[in-house]
Order: C-alpha cells, then sequence, then structure tokens
C-alpha cells in the first residue's frame, strides 16, 4: 500500500466540535483531503455525484492539469511522447513505469507476437452477431469471452503471471479490434505477421487485402500511432474508473477490461468521436448552417449538445484535441484526401470558441473533436471509431489495474444518502 504524503491539515467544524483531517500532497503540490476517517469521527459521509470533487485513489501513471491543458505519462508530456515515441513503447511506459530499452522492447514485442493468436472458436462468438451490430458491443463481448478460454486469474505478488496477463491481452485486444473491423467491412478475419512491427501489424490485420500482400504505409502508420498515443491514459476518467472498481472486487483483468470497454462506449465518454462525426455530417446535409447548431446547444429545452466540446477536467484547452487538429489537417493532405466535414468542424470551432455560452462554461473541442475525421480518411468507419479509441487506451487500463491490484486498494464501494419512503406496511396484492 502506497504511503501517503502528508501536508498540512483541514478543520471541519460540525456541531459544537471541530475535527482535524490530513492534507494529501501529489508530486505537482496538488492536495486533497483524506478523509477516511471522517463517517468514523463524525457520523457524516460526503456527497459527489459524478465524483466532480472525489479522489478515488493516489497514482502514479498519469499527471494532468486541466487550467494548464497538460498531459504527461510517468512524467513525459505527450507532446514528447507522440513525436519522438512508438505505441508499443509508450504501452511499455505506462504499464511497467519506465522507457525500455531496444532490447526490452523488442523482448516485449516477440512475447506479444507469440501470444497473437486467439481461440478459433471467438470467430463462432463473432459470427453470431448480425453484420449491423455496434461493433463496441461485439467488442466487450469477445473480450469478456476470452476469460473462458484462459481462465486462470493472475497472482498479482508474481511479476511473471502480471507480465504474461498483460503481454496476453496486449496481443489479443488488437486480433478482436481488427476482427470488429473485418467484421462491418465482410472481410475475412486475420492474424498477426510476425515479420511487422506491432504498430504496422495493427494496421496489416485491419487493412491487408485478402488478396494482397500488406505493404505498411508511412502515413497511415503515423496517424495511427499518433492517435493510440493521445488515448492511451487519462488518469480516472469513466472506463478506466470502472477497469479499477471493477478489478478491486479481484475480477480478472480481461473481466475488468471488458467492463472498460463497456464504459467507453458511451457519447458522454468515448463514443463521443462517434457522435461528432454524426453531428458534423448531419449539419453538412442541413445545409451547414452552423449558427443554426449552436443556437441549439445553448438552447436548455433542446437536448442537442455541441458533440466533441466541453471536458470534466480540461478548463482551458484539451492538449490532445490540439495536436489531433494539426494531425488531421497533415494526414488529410498527406493522402490527398478532402473532407468538408473538416472545414465544418473548423468553422464550428471558430464561432463557438468566441461565444459566451462556450467561453464562460469553459467548453473547448476535445480529443475526439477531430480524432474522428482522421479515421475517416484512413477508410475507418464511423462505428469503429471507439473501437479505435479502446485500443489506444488498452496500455492505460491495464497500467491501472495493475497498480490498484499492487497497492492492495479495498473493494471500491461508494456510500449513499436514502431519499426514498420509509417504514411502509406492506399490503396485499389483492388489496392494492
Ligand atoms: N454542448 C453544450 N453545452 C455543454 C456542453 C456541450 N458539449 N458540454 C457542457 N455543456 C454545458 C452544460 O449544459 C452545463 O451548462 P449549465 O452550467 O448552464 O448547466 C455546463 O456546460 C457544464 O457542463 P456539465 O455537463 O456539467 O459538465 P461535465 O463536466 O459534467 O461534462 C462532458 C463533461 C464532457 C460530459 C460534457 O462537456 C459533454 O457532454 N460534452 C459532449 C460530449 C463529449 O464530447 N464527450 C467527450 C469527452 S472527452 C473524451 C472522453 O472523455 O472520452
Amino acid at each position: 500500500m502506497y504511503s501517503l504524503i502528508m501536508s498540512d491539515s483541514v478543520k471541519i467544524v460540525f456541531g459544537d466540535k471541530s475535527y482535524e483531517f490530513p492534507v494529501v500532497k501529489g508530486s505537482k503540490n496538488e492536495r486533497a483531503i483524506n478523509i477516511n476517517a471522517l463517517r468514523a469521527e463524525t457520523g457524516l459521509i460526503t456527497i459527489d455525484p459524478g465524483y466532480k470533487n472525489s479522489g478515488s485513489c493516489l497514482s502514479e501513471i498519469t499527471y494532468l492539469n486541466g487550467e494548464k491543458g497538460e498531459l504527461s505519462y510517468r512524467g513525459y508530456s505527450i507532446e514528447d511522447l507522440t513525436k519522438n515515441a512508438g505505441f508499443l513503447e509508450v504501452s511499455y511506459l505506462l504499464i511497467f513505469g519506465f522507457l525500455p530499452s531496444e532490447k526490452q522492447l523488442e523482448k516485449f514485442q516477440i512475447d506479444i507476437h507469440k501470444e497473437s493468436l486467439v481461440d478459433e472458436d471467438l470467430k463462432v462468438i463473432l459470427k453470431s452477431f448480425p453484420r449491423s451490430a455496434h461493433p463496441m458491443g461485439a467488442l466487450a463481448s469477445l473480450t469478456s469471452a476470452l476469460t473462458a478460454f484462459d481462465p486462470d486469474s493472475v497472482d498479482v505478488e508474481s511479476e511473471d503471471e502480471i507480465y504474461s496477463a498483460v503481454v496476453n491481452l496486449m496481443a489479443k485486444l488488437p486480433i478482436l479490434c481488427a476482427w470488429t473491423y473485418r467484421k462491418v467491412k465482410g472481410l475475412p478475419l486475420n492474424y498477426a505477421d510476425r515479420s511487422l512491427s506491432f504498430e504496422d501489424n495493427i494496421a496489416q490485420m485491419f487493412f491487408r487485402h485478402p488478396t494482397e500482400k500488406y505493404k505498411p504505409n508511412k502515413i497511415v502508420n503515423n496517424a495511427l500511432n499518433k492517435l493510440l498515443i493521445l488515448h492511451a491514459d487519462h488518469e480516472q476518467n469513466c472506463s478506466t474508473s470502472t477497469v479499477r472498481i471493477v478489478g478491486s472486487s479481484h475480477a480478472g483483468l480481461f473481466a475488468s477490461v471488458s467492463a472498460g470497454i463497456s464504459a467507453l462506449w458511451g457519447p458522454l465518454h468515448g463514443g463521443a468521436n462517434q457522435a461528432v462525426i454524426e453531428m458534423l455530417e448531419k449539419i453538412k446535409n442541413d445545409g451547414g448552417d452552423i449558427e443554426k447548431y449552436i443556437l441549439k446547444a445553448k438552447d436548455k429545452k433542446d437536448s442537442f449538445r455541441l458533440m466533441g466540446f466541453g471536458h470534466r477536467v480540461y478548463k482551458n484547452f484539451d492538449p490532445r484535441a490540439k495536436i489531433i487538429k494539426k494531425a488531421a489537417d497533415e494526414v488529410l493532405n498527406d493522402l490527398g484526401v478532402t473532407d468538408p466535414v473538416l472545414e465544418i468542424a473548423k468553422s464550428l470551432e471558430k464561432l463557438a470558441l468566441t461565444d459566451e455560452y462556450f467561453v464562460k462554461r469553459k467548453l473547448y473541442p476535445n480529443v475526439d473533436f477531430y480524432s474522428g475525421i482522421i479515421y475517416r480518411a484512413l477508410g475507418i468507419p464511423t462505428q469503429m471509431f471507439t473501437v479505435m479509441f479502446a485500443l489506444g487506451r488498452l496500455p492505460g487500463w491495464i497500467a491501472q489495474w495493475w497498480e490498484m491490484r499492487k497497492n492492495n486498494e479495498p473493494i471500491g464501494r461508494p456510500r449513499q444518502i436514502f431519499t426514498g419512503k420509509t417504514d411502509l406496511k406492506f399490503v396485499p396484492i389483492s388489496k392494492r
């Protein structure tokens, strides 16, 4: 279990008594009141729907400063990592805590290649889904089904067992993601090619034409690499918190990640990348009237929200969106693709950023605003966008699950304040 770095303390006055609670300090001086003993000492709990002000853990993995728009993994900024590293290297960094040497990375890649097979019977499960099924549903089911084919639970005290579970999941999830894509496209299901790098192999598993040898494409590889790195972790977001809380019951890694995939699917979280493109398409087909949609987003009686805008933590800008916006321009240019929705996205952003409603609420484009435009340019169907997000988030989920288990965190079990009816007397059904 980690030790808490204490600084200062906070006094809470309740009734005629005063209580003191320690303040915990992080590496960048961010501070939190440790209320572990609050209920025992005062009889009170805290209420914080959506956990807007509640920290669930201490973590060494990812640092995020929402006011300054900073994001770093294990101390390295995402600007530095997207410029200089590969997705597998960043995955290693997140999971094991340090940048690998050439030898360590090579071994990691070879070990992953060795596990790059999934039980053929999983194809039967995928086959039973209709072609129209959403790939995120299929992916969550297939990931969960993997536990049935590899039921051993992991001894978290054993470095070897953890390593083997990590390698297994890093090998198998990309295959499942590629399979869901190939199912949507009606293509034969593919396996890995051991002669390729991890990143080229992902592209190969997705895009290889059944009758042609796959030739790695630098533009596609670079774009995918950047997107996967930018999605690789984001501290205690909805899906990661789900992975940690499911894992806190000592459910296995695969089961926990499968739950994370379901959490990511929602349009307020990872599913926003699909929702953004659908929204931009809708605006385009409606004559491109951007102002109309800005007005709809501001209208509290209208359920329409500007998808890809706003973030729980970023209140200035999302540093991932900055990198992705630039990459979208580059990728479309390199591929010689013109996409009218990119222009709509840019005009929408420009208008929103000068509109009082968005400025006052500190609503800026988030990571999902431009990512779909790149996926589209790579030929990935809209329904697959969130699967790509899941693929990128995998190392983060693994790292967070492992950290939670290593720290022997207690089972996640929030409390509540009951507001329902009380002391009712049972009325027999014939008298109701
Ligand atoms: N369009 C219009 N109004 C918005 C939007 C939006 N996209 N986002 C927030 N608001 C308004 C909201 O109505 C509220 O207004 P008021 O104070 O008048 O009631 C205010 O801004 C605060 O919003 P909130 O919903 O309380 O903020 P939150 O921190 O609970 O929600 C969010 C964050 C990301 C869920 C939200 O901004 C949203 O729904 N955005 C659109 C969906 C989206 O792009 N999600 C991807 C997030 S980034 C990737 C990821 O996490 O996976």
